[in-house]
């Protein structure tokens, strides 16, 4: 069974034909740092299409969390072009703020505000942008209910697990209708169990949201679990080495991690990741 195609071939298209959301084209960074130039992302090219869940994997040090900066806009690529619906994401160097107003972002560390409560945490951003008390405590409310979080509005960061506190983070990410959700090890620091639980509601999250998701991970399990498609990158500078499709059934159960063709898939990238 063939699972894994270069780089270069139609692949690094959206999977099912659906139309492009972001557009990686041409991507290079190299980092001006003390001890000298670090060339992170070389000639990066991937198209992801509306409502795709792309999960980047690829060893440590390797551009994952650059590759996702340069997504988010948190970061200028030395060269090539970033577009997401058609917009360029960069102009020479400066952000074009318009194209991430649909944008919702989740680190490895939630990075809640440790004097707010749960409830005016996930509804910051909508404060930023001039929601009013009430319409702010409504969406509260229902996100805390979609991810998990019921009665936990007014509870405080520091009341909370670390699983919850990744759930709220999601939550606050999911806020304003995001379209395109850039996660960076959003689950990395849970222990296994609360991590296949926050697997669960996030592709049920994904499901319902239909938003476009990159999602980084050290675990390939994980990566196959989640993703339509999963994007290796090479070690430093990250190249991409393979766009591998997941043609599993959704909703996946983690029943779905025991059967032949997952694991099938989980081994050709466990060996492709070794020979790097
Ligand atoms: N601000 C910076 N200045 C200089 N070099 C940097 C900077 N940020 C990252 N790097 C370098 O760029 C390379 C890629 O880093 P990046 O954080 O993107 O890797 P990663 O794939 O996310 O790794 P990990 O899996 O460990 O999180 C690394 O060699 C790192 O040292
Ligand atoms: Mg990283």
């Amino acid at each position: 069974m063939t699972i894994s195609v270069p780089a270069q071939s139609a692949a690094s298209s959206p999977a099912g034909g659906t139309t492009a959301q972001l557009e990686v084209s041409g991507v290079d960074k190299v980092y001006q740092a003390r001890r000298g130039e670090v060339h992170a992302l070389s000639h990066v090219d991937l198209t992801i299409g509306r409502g795709e869940f792309i999960s980047l994997v690829g060893r440590s040090g390797c551009g994952k969390t650059t590759l996702l900066r340069i997504l988010a806009g948190l970061l200028p690529p030395s060269s090539g072009t970033v577009t997401a619906d058609g917009e360029s994401i960069w102009r020479g160097g400066k952000r074009n703020d318009q194209a991430f107003e649909h944008f919702g972002l989740v680190f490895q560390d939630a990075n809640l505000f440790p004097w707010y409560t749960v409830a005016d945490n996930i509804a910051l951003p909508l404060k930023l942008r001039g929601v009013g008390k009430k319409a702010r405590r409504a969406r509260a409310a229902e996100l805390c209910e979609l991810v998990g979080l019921p009665g936990f509005e007014n509870a405080y960061p520091r009341e909370l697990s670390g699983g919850m506190r990744q759930r709220a983070a999601i939550a606050r990410a999911l806020s304003y209708d995001p379209t395109i959700l850039l996660m960076d090890e959003p689950f990395g620091a849970l222990d296994a169990l609360t991590r296949d639980k926050m697997n669960l509601e996030l592709q049920s999250i994904h499901a319902q949201a239909g938003a476009t998701v990159v999602f980084v991970t050290h675990s390939i399990n994980e990566a196959v679990f989640l993703a339509d498609r999963v994007v290796l990158l090479t070690p430093r500078p990250g190249r991409i080495r393979s766009i591998t499709p997941v043609p599993l059934a959704r909703p996946r159960s983690l029943e779905t991690e025991t059967s032949a063709e997952f694991q099938e898939i989980v081994r050709v990238l466990r060996h492709e990741l070794d020979e790097g």
